[in-house]
């Protein structure tokens, strides 16, 4: 196996058979973490990026099955943050060091191009040497187009999986593989700088589909990459699947560094919630970003996207310390900057 992770290291690339024999293999993988950390170090050091993440409405008009803020889930109290809310959450992050904002929602109708911009537009007003990201989902290029020209550099939209049987597996037959990919490619055409990403151990996932988001990822070539464990949600039609595990997405986490590597790559919430020490693991496997929460403490928990999430009752500067302290417990120090991708 390590030939095979070697070649992986020096090619980027291997042929589908061997990926699914690293993917599906059933042993120890420290080997392949070192070598995820030490391209990682060629790229970036031991540098971690933060970026402040503001989950601003749990409001959404999707129904896909895995989410538990679908519309169909009578049981989450919504709510939307107001613009002046968003901008003391940034006024808080810009003061613990924050240089990213991540507006991250579902899709609530009510946020209309106009509302979008004007927030972003705001932001970038009060602290112009920040990026803004948005995270929002699935819009018209003419959508994305008005964001950006008011001001945003960045736009996380994890295409969840490449496989369109799958993908109609996961979502209601109103959503689409094709729209989402449309939207991907939108994006990048636009000048964003592109999230994509999937979970890890979605219901009907194997090795083979895991492969197929490989070569998507390959076609679309993003600077960030977002992937996480399925985490099963009890008013969800998936309340009963399994969730995905920690070594599959530390493995994944590290294929990918091996691939791309400039590419950023979080430690996320979901990895923290199946493991308490999850992030640390994700950190030393190839990953250089965290994500911690600055949504303020009666919303946050009702973005309830699966089970037990953690941080549900922490606050915007607990976040900030304890990310700090783990990112420093692997060995590596949190920068406080933009943090662009270097390719
Ligand atoms: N509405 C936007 C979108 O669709 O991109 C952003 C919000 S959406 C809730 C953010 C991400 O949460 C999704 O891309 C999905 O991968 C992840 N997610 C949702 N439900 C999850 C679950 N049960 N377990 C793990 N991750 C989940
Ligand atoms: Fe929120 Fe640790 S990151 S408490």
């Amino acid at each position: 196996m390590e030939h095979l992770i070697e070649q992986l290291r020096h090619e980027q690339d291997l042929p589908d058979e061997s990926l699914i024999q690293l993917i599906e293999r059933d042993g120890d993988d420290t080997v392949l973490f070192q070598h995820a950390d030490q391209v990682r170090r060629e790229h970036y050091g031991t540098d971690v990026f933060l970026r402040g993440l503001i989950e601003f409405t749990n409001v959404c008009q999707n129904d896909c099955y895995y989410c538990g803020i679908r519309k169909s889930n009578h049981h989450t109290d919504r709510y939307r943050l107001t613009p002046e809310q968003i901008l003391t959450c940034c006024e808080n992050g810009y003061e613990m060091g924050f240089r990213t904002f991540v507006l991250q929602g579902g899709e609530d109708p009510r946020n209309t191009d106009e509302a979008i911009c004007s927030i972003v537009d705001q932001i970038k007003n009060r602290f112009p040497d920040c990026a803004v990201t948005l995270s929002i989902g699935e819009k018209p290029r003419s959508s994305y187009q008005a964001y950006y020209d008011a001001g945003a550099d960045r736009y996380l939209l994890r295409h969840e999986t490449a496989t369109d049987a799958h993908y109609r597996k996961l979502h209601p037959a109103e959503l689409s593989l094709a729209n989402r990919k449309r939207c991907l490619f939108d994006l990048k055409e636009i000048g964003y700088q592109v999230g994509a990403g999937f979970m890890v151990g979605s219901p009907g996932q194997t090795a083979k589909e895991l492969v197929t988001d490989l070569r998507f990822l390959q076609q679309l070539q993003p600077d960030m990459i977002g992937i996480g464990p399925f985490i099963p949600h009890h008013e969800t039609p998936f309340a009963q699947e399994k969730q995905g595990t920690l070594e599959l997405t530390l493995r994944m986490l590290s294929i990918l560094r091996l691939m791309f590597p400039y590419v950023l790559l979080p430690a996320t919430t979901a990895l923290g919630t199946i493991s308490p020490i999850g992030r640390e693991l994700g950190l030393k496997a190839g990953a250089n970003v965290m994500m911690p929460n600055l949504t303020p403490n009666d919303a946050r928990k009702n973005y309830d996207l699966y089970d037990n999430k953690i941080c549900m009752d922490e606050n915007a500067a607990k976040c900030r310390l304890c990310q700090e302290g783990r990112v420093r417990s692997v060995g590596c120090q949190i920068v406080s900057d933009r943090g662009d991708v270097r390719r």
